[in-house]
């Protein structure tokens, strides 16, 4: 990978993409390309695509420089950091208020310098890595104000890590209104825009539609990035599919309020922003003063969705999730919520570990229910003590005795909540986010705790830290059940209170960061009632997140299927649970409830005891499986094969990295009388290998599989599954 600056041009460029921006002569940092490699560009060609001067000579009042273009400049330029009020009148990347109340930015380079290491991102989560850094400095004149654009580009990943650092460099009071991480001015709008949208327990379903005249966007304000969507965008170009087709995407390391979105302007070019939703947010920032926007993630794909999804998966495993379980194996665990919910004392929890540990399940966690005096959901979130009428002996007792079965033990906590019938709210009512004189409104029956507040914070961290120390946890579920309302701090100033849900994400990324370096050995699962803050940033620090809480194995297909557009499947917590299904009351069979809980971080979520002989051997056999082949079950190559949303199939496989080994899920939602069983084509395979098929005994070249298919008889009924491993016996000559 290299970065080469010119005088007029700035290549960032790794095998496989180049990115390159343009210096003008008045200092205006142009946006000229960004996809496939190029060696060389004649620039001429991209400023008589965008009517500009063929010098590239950009001034502010372009109409003056040649009528014809009839307008501002900036309009039509494609920018890298487009501010307000210059004349470009599309959406754009900064805003920033003076004390005289004017909101217009004028950003001139500076300068270009490329650092080896990459800068931190002061409080927020990042790529890491060995790769290198473009630090494109920016400054206006009169508001004193510094912009620092950081371009990290990857040697192993088709990728480029992009955020803002602002700099107060003067005297007077700044306000920044608007100020988003990405900005990326395509030559045209052809392509369709895919997001994901969807609901509580229907998390991360795919929405693709062609772009249109305007803007179109997905955004929350939640407090989180949601239920409802996701701090990531793609445009395709028409008619790319799994395997085909150019794909620029973009996904947020962040896990707070975002915004998503492209605008088409009048001349049918695309401009895609991603970053802090400024809807409900004004930050300031005084003489000396230093704010970070999060980081964005920008890859392309040359190769289709697939390509797209390899992308995102080599950023999570290789410069975003840390600690000991990055690229390591996960425990099996049971997790006892939907066996007992709130119902449960110590003998019966023992009795599910027992048989937990008896079937060869590595880690027992303990759900919500454990504290303060939690019968139900109406009380007790920040009373972390021990409900000694269940736990008669304590929390340590208990995690004594688990382990002593040869299982790690988890516990549940909910730290960033507080229940105001609770200890905690009783003595701190002033630490829930609230607006005096108006009354709070409860969701779940509790209240958000202010994460603005440094002792807040403190008390969060002692309160987890305490319960870690005290019982031994080697495993924490971290749940956030609500959304934020009535969004005011009596700790913050008046002309701060806009500045609240962005200091809470920066107040909880510091406990993060606290615990995992305190706890190192300590395995974090991220929740929020269910994948309701399933993103990048949660990501950098806890390396798994419970991925629904719909545990149904048909919609899990589709649940798992779309998480996978970004996320690996060592991201994604699955578990098997009880039928009926407690979401759905669907019955599905348990071998494929199985087969696609294995598909990520593999659990069950029931009472064992109450399963029969049989439904046991087959979890003691899931388990030895799981056991065999999990490295390349999580960390695999993972291809997607069938789309849930596009017939009554599923299918997906992951691949080692040598293609030596590979295992196929399949899973069909209903069954049809009279039809022949699924044709499916294979990915990601050596098509000169021979592979043996475990099951069947059967041996096919990589080719055949790829390029004619596997045929896969399924056993008869309702969402049957079926599962392959394939060896590769003999490796053929390399083509
Ligand atoms: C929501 C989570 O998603 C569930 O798995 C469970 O932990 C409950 N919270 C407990 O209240």
């Amino acid at each position: 990978m290299e970065i080469c600056i010119s005088n007029e041009l700035i290549h960032l460029r790794n095998d496989r993409i180049s990115y390159v921006m343009g210096i003008s002569d008045e200092g205006f940092v142009t946006h000229l390309y960004f996809g496939k490699r190029l060696e060389s560009l004649n620039t001429v060609n991209i400023y008589r695509r965008f009517g500009l001067p063929e010098s590239g000579k950009i001034t502010l009042s372009g109409c003056q420089l040649d009528p014809s273009l009839n307008g501002l400049l900036l309009d039509r330029v494609p920018q890298e950091y487009p501010s307000f009020g210059l004349g470009d009148n599309r959406q754009g990347s900064l805003t920033v208020m003076q004390e005289d109340g004017t909101t217009t930015v004028d950003l001139r380079y500076v300068s270009a310098i490329v650092t080896e290491e990459k800068p931190k991102l002061s409080g927020l989560p990042a790529t890491f890595g060995t790769n290198k850094t473009l630090l494109l400095t920016l400054f206006d004149a009169l508001l004193q104000l510094e912009v620092e654009l950081r371009y990290t580009i990857f040697d192993d990943c088709d990728a480029i890590a992009r955020s803002a650092v602002l700099r107060n460099k003067g005297k007077q009071r700044l306000v920044i209104t608007n100020a988003m991480s990405l900005s990326l001015d395509m030559p045209d709008a052809n392509y369709d825009l895919l997001t994901l949208s969807g609901a509580w327990a229907r998390e991360r379903e795919w929405v693709r539609r062609p772009l249109v005249f305007g803007e179109q966007s997905v955004s929350t304000n939640y407090g989180a990035s949601g239920h409802t969507t996701s701090p990531f965008l793609a445009l395709l170009t028409p008619g790319t599919t799994e395997t085909q087709g150019e794909v620029y995407a973009a996904s947020l390391v962040y896990s707070g309020n975002f915004y998503a979105g492209v605008e088409v302007d009048r001349f049918r070019k695309a401009r895609v922003r991603m970053g802090l939703n400024k809807d409900g947010f004004a930050w300031q920032l005084a003489g000396g003063d230093t704010f970070c926007t999060p980081e964005a993630v920008l890859v392309y794909s040359a190769h289709g969705l697939d390509g797209m999804s390899r992308q995102f998966h080599c950023i999570c495993t290789n410069h975003l999730v840390r600690g000991q379980y990055a690229k390591a194996p996960r425990p099996i665990l049971l997790n006892n919520w939907e066996a007992t919910y709130f119902n449960f004392n110590e003998e019966k929890l023992l009795k599910i570990a027992q048989t937990a540990a008896d079937v060869g399940i590595e880690l027992f966690v303990l759900d919500d229910g454990w504290f303060g005096h939690r019968d139900n959901d109406t009380s007790s979130l920040g009373d972390w003590t021990t409900d000694l009428r269940k736990l008669p002996d304590g929390l340590p007792a208990l995690s004594k005795k688990i382990h002593a079965m040869g299982l790690k033990f988890g516990l549940w906590f909910e730290p960033e909540m507080i229940s105001p019938d609770s200890d905690l709210f009783r003595t701190h009512p002033d630490w829930c986010i609230h607006i005096d004189g108006r009354p709070n409104v409860e969701s779940r029956h509790q209240l958000v705790l202010d994460l603005s507040r440094p002792e807040v914070c403190q008390h969060m961290y002692n309160a987890v830290a305490r319960m870690l120390t005290d019982a031994k946890i080697d495993y924490v579920k971290w749940d956030m059940n609500r959304n934020f309302t009535c969004i005011g701090s009596s700790y913050l100033r008046r002309d701060q209170q806009m500045e609240l849900p962005h200091r809470y994400m920066l107040g909880l990324y510091s406990v993060l960061e606290r615990l995992t370096h305190d706890f190192p050995h300590v395995l974090f699962e991220s929740c929020a009632g269910g994948g309701g803050r399933f993103d990048m940033g949660m990501l950098h620090y806890m390396p798994q997140t419970w991925c629904s809480d719909n545990t149904d194995a048909l919609c899990r297909c589709e649940i798992q299927y779309d998480t996978s557009l970004i996320f690996p499947p060592f991201a994604m917590g699955a578990h098997v649970s009880a039928v009926p299904n407690h979401q759905t009351g669907r019955i599905t069979p348990i071998s494929t409830r199985g087969k696609v809980a294995m598909s990520g971080c593999f659990g069950y979520e029931l009472d064992l005891n109450k399963l029969s002989a049989d439904e046991l051997e087959e979890v003691r056999k899931q388990i030895r499986f799981v056991k065999a082949h999990r490295m390349i079950l999580l960390y695999g190559d993972f291809h997607r094969l069938l789309s849930p949303w596009e017939g009554k199939d599923t299918a997906w496989m992951a691949v080692s990295p040598d293609q030596k080994q590979a295992i196929f899920v399949l899973v069909r939602s209903h069954a049809t009388a009279y039809e022949m069983p699924p044709l499916v084509k294979l990915q990601g395979l050596h098509p000169a290998f021979v592979y043996k098929i475990q099951e069947t005994g059967e041996c096919y070249t990589g080719a055949e599989l790829m390029q004619f298919g596997l045929c896969c008889p399924l056993p008869d009924g309702d969402v049957a599954s079926v599962s392959y491993v394939l060896e590769a016996v003999t490796e053929g000559e390399d083509q």
